[in-house]
């Protein structure tokens, strides 16, 4: 039987998660209402991402964002601290119009695109970010069951039979759109995938763990991560 001390934390994350005045209040960016089950405002890896591009991003760089979701909040928290090139794509083209809206909404310009990772993409960035879906399957199945809908939302946390199916991927093609001082900061929830599977994701595709950022209380993880090629 589950406690109420499991239930209530819970309870409280997921009101903050989809909290438009947390969103505004934490990232410093005004939320353009989008409703859909699947689509809180931020996540554990989102607060993570943040902190890490505060210590990476500098001015004039040129930053990918892969899977920006339907409100691009890490790109435009950036973009707004920032002068840089930013680039933001998403496999969701419902999440891609809504992005759009959003960074009108902020004041600021982002090249958005749909994109299946980087499938509509070219060029070297200097930063390239990604908060991938990574929950395992089987766990939605039996824990939350309700957010699964058989549909493109489903990539919004859906990361396959060992929540590592997008992260493979991933790995395997961001060598072609970077350069030798590039960082590529990956952002997991070590509840799902932990860092010994993400070390080993890293090694097997060749490419070299540089740091891993952490956070009190924060159960995710960002992996930044250095390419073997050079
Ligand atoms: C966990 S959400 C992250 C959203 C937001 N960036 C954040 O940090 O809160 C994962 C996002 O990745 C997108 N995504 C999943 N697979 C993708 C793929 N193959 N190519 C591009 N985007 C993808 C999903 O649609 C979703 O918006």
């Amino acid at each position: 039987m589950r406690s109420w001390a499991i239930i209530i934390p819970t309870k409280i994350l997921k009101r903050c998660f989809f909290s438009k005045q947390i969103a505004c209040l934490i990232f410093d960016v005004n939320i353009y209402p989008y409703s859909h089950r699947n689509c809180q405002n931020w996540d554990f890896t989102t607060l993570l991402l943040k902190k890490t591009l505060d210590m990476f991003v500098q001015n004039n760089q040129n930053i990918l964002e892969i899977g920006t979701g339907h409100l691009a909040i890490l790109s435009i928290y950036i973009a707004k601290k920032k002068k840089a090139n930013i680039t933001a794509v998403d496999i969701n083209p419902e999440f891609i119009k809504n992005a759009v809206v959003n960074a009108e909404k902020n004041d600021v310009y982002i090249d958005f695109r749909q994109s299946d990772l980087f499938s509509n993409i070219e060029g070297t960035f200097d930063i390239i970010y990604f908060n991938p879906p990574y929950v395992p399957t089987e766990w939605v199945f039996k824990n939350n069951r309700e957010l699964y809908s058989n549909s493109i939302f489903d990539f919004t946390w859906n990361g396959g039979p060992d929540g590592c199916d997008t992260i493979r991927k991933f790995l395997k093609d961001v060598k072609c759109f970077t350069h030798k001082d590039s960082k590529v900061l990956l952002g997991v929830n070590s509840v799902f995938v932990d860092r010994y599977k993400m070390s080993m994701l890293i090694a097997a595709a060749g490419l070299t763990l540089d740091s891993i950022i952490s956070s009190k209380c924060n159960p995710a993880k960002v992996y930044v991560i250095k390419l073997e090629k050079y």
